[in-house]
């Protein structure tokens, strides 16, 4: 408990540290479209039971630490065998505690509202059995489970002593209890005080009734209407809960205002996972008086592709549309609703994002749209992205276009069409490949581009309707949409110039140079022009051009950065790009620390930006609460890096933008960064994941490179490349290594296909 406290008492400092700033401008005057026009609230379900066990006192006081001020703590309540109210949303205990540790024997089956459900219940057992030995346990996979087995399950009393802001009671089975001779109602009346109580609601429309007058008369509690899911029958009328939306306004009688599941207001449409148009709902609602809270919400369970895996994004959905805004939201996640409602609807983002780090893209805007290509890029400059990149990449023929790598398999159809080109490459990858310097310009033209998830298989698909929409660009067509549309910054990357050099007469460094030129970038500097590689040398050949800012690409995981290599660094460079890792360490889905490699490299005057951000809630640590804004908020504000590189732009102009990034703001909701190793303090001795040795220190070897070799005259070979002919010249040409089989290049079709799905979870 100490440990909590520490914490809890860690972010409160680090909250009330935010505010005596500099007062924060006032934000737009647009109203809120709530029932009253003041601002949604936040239901903190079970406190923050997206991050603890629900209900747990870490889960509720997290849940007001982490959240608006005026949060509101939601416990859905259980009895017990002799009358004693616990918080615990499922009537079965078995899943979210370890009583079937304790009572080995008691599962038993009841007949709950008609149907037949096994496992353990409250009721069947004493207020002292719940709460001596049982424990509660997270039920829900992606959620830490190191908290299991340690803290007991919270009485409304455990729930209400902490003093929450305000709090709610959700009174799920009235009926059921009822028929075992326990009553809610003469719980509530007689052990609670109404006035420790803001909102009671339920599903059970007789409950409510029997409720109204009582809650009215003894003090201003809000009774509230909960609906389930449309075909569910309620229990007290017999009727469904469908029947019982198309009757609105008997509501009215009994109730205040109703909590409904997030698609009663935004359908998702159950086959395309898109978002169908939203119902009337709201507007009817309040056109009636009542107000609407909806359910639902949890940053870990995809819910659109309309929201490309950013949380905050839809529940922006909800209150920042032109037409309703609902009047709070019931969620897993309070902190992320927060920050939703306090730091990005209604216009608030509008600050410039000048001075704060560049918003660098990786292959456009590749969560959204397949990578590198011109709908990806687009997106990005729609999305606010203030530097857009090109991974060039050479043709056979010699065309420089965009693409993140030169194998074509998992980034385009390659595999249907050119099998037989396959080979392998040591110098670039270890496994087969369809190069691009294999084929000529209008060969790949007549790819499809493929956008896969970068987690493998199935898991979490980006935007599948644009799976294969988009063209690829060339490196002049990059450039010349980088000049109509004035965009801030571009970004070129270079990789593997040697080997292009040597091996297939390619002179990848000349045909930037010459694009870039072309297109008159060497003489300007209203567009910051970025040249990146992982290859010192590549670097070196830009520097005649002063205005050009050079990125060093450093692929390993490096701990700290010594002076020696950032002498080095020096000489090549302006800048690095660093994974991720190399700023945050992390350990088993928890922070660590932030290393020094970001000091250390601006004590050498060298820019750090951080790579590759993602907006799915699977590549975060626990201390980002699956909000990839936290993420986002931790490098920036925490470790100060200077530009964040990310395939969700959108997501991260939202957090730039926000007058909540501000740290030294006077606002109500400061986004605050993760205090890494702070949630992973919490976690008991035992079950701390083991010590892991840190990376190795960056060294003078992982930055030198070897000059690059002349450009080889390989004219003789086969098949000539054509590095100066027009683009789209030489189709039709017999592939360099000659026809190939699957059995030619040792490969079985299975084992193709494995590796074409393997190369979607690189
Ligand atoms: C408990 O978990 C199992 C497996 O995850 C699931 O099938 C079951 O429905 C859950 N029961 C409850 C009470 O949540
Ligand atoms: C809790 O566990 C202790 C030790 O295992 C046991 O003595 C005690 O009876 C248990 N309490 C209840 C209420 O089951
Ligand atoms: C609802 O149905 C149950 C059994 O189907 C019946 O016992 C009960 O009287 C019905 N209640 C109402 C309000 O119709
Ligand atoms: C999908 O939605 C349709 C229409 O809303 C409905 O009839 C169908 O049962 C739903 N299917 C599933 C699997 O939920
Ligand atoms: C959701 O995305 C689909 C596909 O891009 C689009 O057609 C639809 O209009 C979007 N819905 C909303 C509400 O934005
Ligand atoms: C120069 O750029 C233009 C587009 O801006 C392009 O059409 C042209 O082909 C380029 N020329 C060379 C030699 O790259
Ligand atoms: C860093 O750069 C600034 C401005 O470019 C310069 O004034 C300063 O002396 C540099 N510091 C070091 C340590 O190189």
């Amino acid at each position: 408990m100490t440990r909590c406290l520490l914490f809890i008492s860690l972010l409160i400092h680090a909250t009330l540290a935010a505010k005596g700033g500099k007062k924060a401008e006032e934000g737009s005057t647009k109203k809120w479209m709530t029932l009253n026009g003041a601002e949604p609230v936040v239901i903190a379900r079970g406190g923050f039971s997206g991050l603890f066990p629900e209900s747990s006192g870490f889960a509720n006081k997290m849940g007001i630490a982490t959240s608006l001020p005026n949060t509101i703590l939601f416990c859905n309540l259980q009895l017990s065998k002799d009358g004693v109210g616990i918080c615990q949303t499922d009537i079965r205990l078995d899943n979210s505690t370890t009583i079937a540790m304790f009572y080995p024997k008691g599962q038993t089956t009841y007949k709950v509202n008609g149907q037949n459900i096994k496992g353990w219940f409250a009721m069947d057992y004493t207020a002292e059995q719940l709460l001596s030995n049982v424990s509660l346990t997270q039920n829900v996979f992606s959620r830490p489970n190191m908290f299991d087995g340690l803290l007991p399950m919270s009485t409304v009393e455990d729930v209400t002593g902490i003093k929450p802001p305000r709090f709610w009671l959700n009174v799920q089975y009235d009926t059921f209890y009822k028929e075992h001779k326990l009553s809610m109602q003469g719980y509530i009346e007689s052990t609670m005080k109404f006035g420790a109580i803001n909102y009671i609601s339920s599903p059970e429309i007789g409950f409510l009734k029997s409720m109204s007058g009582k809650a009215g008369r003894a003090a201003k509690t809000k009774l509230v209407f909960e609906f389930q899911d449309p075909n569910v029958v309620e229990p007290t009328t017999n009727k469904t809960y469908s029947e019982i939306l198309k009757n609105l306004n008997t509501i009215k009688s009994f109730a205040s205002g109703i909590l409904v599941p997030k698609n009663y207001i935004w359908p998702v449409n159950n086959k395309t996972k898109y978002l169908d148009p939203p119902t009337t709902l709201v507007a009817d609602a309040h056109k009636l008086g009542l107000e609407v809270y909806a359910s639902g919400f949890m940053n870990d369970m995809p819910a659109s592709y309309n929201y490309s895996y950013d949380p905050s994004a839809e529940y922006l959905q909800f209150i920042d549309n032109s037409q309703f805004a609902v009047d709070g939201f019931l969620t897993d996640f309070p902190p992320t609703a927060s920050e939703a409602i306090s730091c990005f609807a209604l216009n608030k983002n509008t600050k410039p994002t000048k001075g704060k780090a560049l918003i660098i893209t990786n292959n456009g805007a590749s969560g959204v749209y397949p990578g590198s290509t011109d709908l990806a890029y687009q997106q990005a400059i729609n999305d606010g992205a203030d530097v857009i990149d090109c991974s060039v990449q050479m043709s056979k023929d010699g065309v420089a276009f965009c693409l993140d790598t030169p194998d074509l398999i998992g980034k385009t159809n390659a595999m249907t069409t050119f099998m037989s080109r396959s080979t392998t490459v040591p110098e670039i990858q270890p496994k087969n490949g369809i190069f691009s310097f294999d084929l000529s310009w209008s060969e790949i033209q007549t790819l499809k581009p493929e956008m896969l998830s970068p987690f493998g298989g199935d898991g979490f698909p980006r935007n599948p309707a644009a799976k294969n929409q988009g063209r690829f660009v060339t490196l002049d067509g990059f450039l010349e949409l980088a000049k109509s549309k004035g965009v801030s910054g571009i970004l070129i990357d270079i990789e593997n110039a040697g080997y292009l050099a040597s091996k297939k007469g390619l002179d990848i460094v000349d045909s930037v140079t010459k694009a870039l030129n072309n297109a008159t970038f060497d003489k300007q500097s209203t567009q910051q022009v970025l040249i990146q590689s992982d290859d010192s040398s590549v670097l070196s050949e830009f520097s005649y051009v002063k205005t050009y800012k050079r990125v060093l690409r450093l692929e390993k995981e490096v701990s700290n950065a010594p002076k020696k290599p950032l002498d080095e660094i020096k000489k090549h460079a302006n800048a690095v790009v660093v994974s991720r890792r190399s700023i945050v360490t992390d350990k088993e889905g928890f922070t660590l620390a932030y290393t020094n490699v970001v000091k250390e490299l601006h004590s050498s005057n060298i820019s750090v930006y951080v790579s590759v951000l993602r907006n799915e809630f699977i590549t975060f640590a626990f201390d980002y609460f699956s909000d990839p804004i936290l993420e986002i908020a931790t490098y920036v504000a925490g470790a100060g890096v200077d530009g964040i590189i990310t395939q969700f732009p959108a997501t991260a102009t939202r957090y730039m933008r926000s007058p909540c990034s501000d740290m030294n703001a006077d606002l109500p909701y400061p986004i605050l960064p993760a205090e890494p190793g702070g949630l992973l303090s919490l976690v008991p001795e035992e079950v701390q994941p083991p010590a892991t040795a840190p990376a190795p220190a960056l060294a003078v070897a992982d930055i030198l490179d070897p000059p690059l070799p002349p450009v080889a005259d390989v004219s003789t070979s086969s098949n000539p490349p054509s590095a100066s002919g027009p683009p789209g010249a030489p189709a039709g040409s017999k592939p360099s290594n000659g026809i190939a089989n699957f059995a030619d290049i040792g490969l079985s079709l299975a084992s193709i296909m494995a590796l074409c799905l393997m190369s979607a979870g690189c």
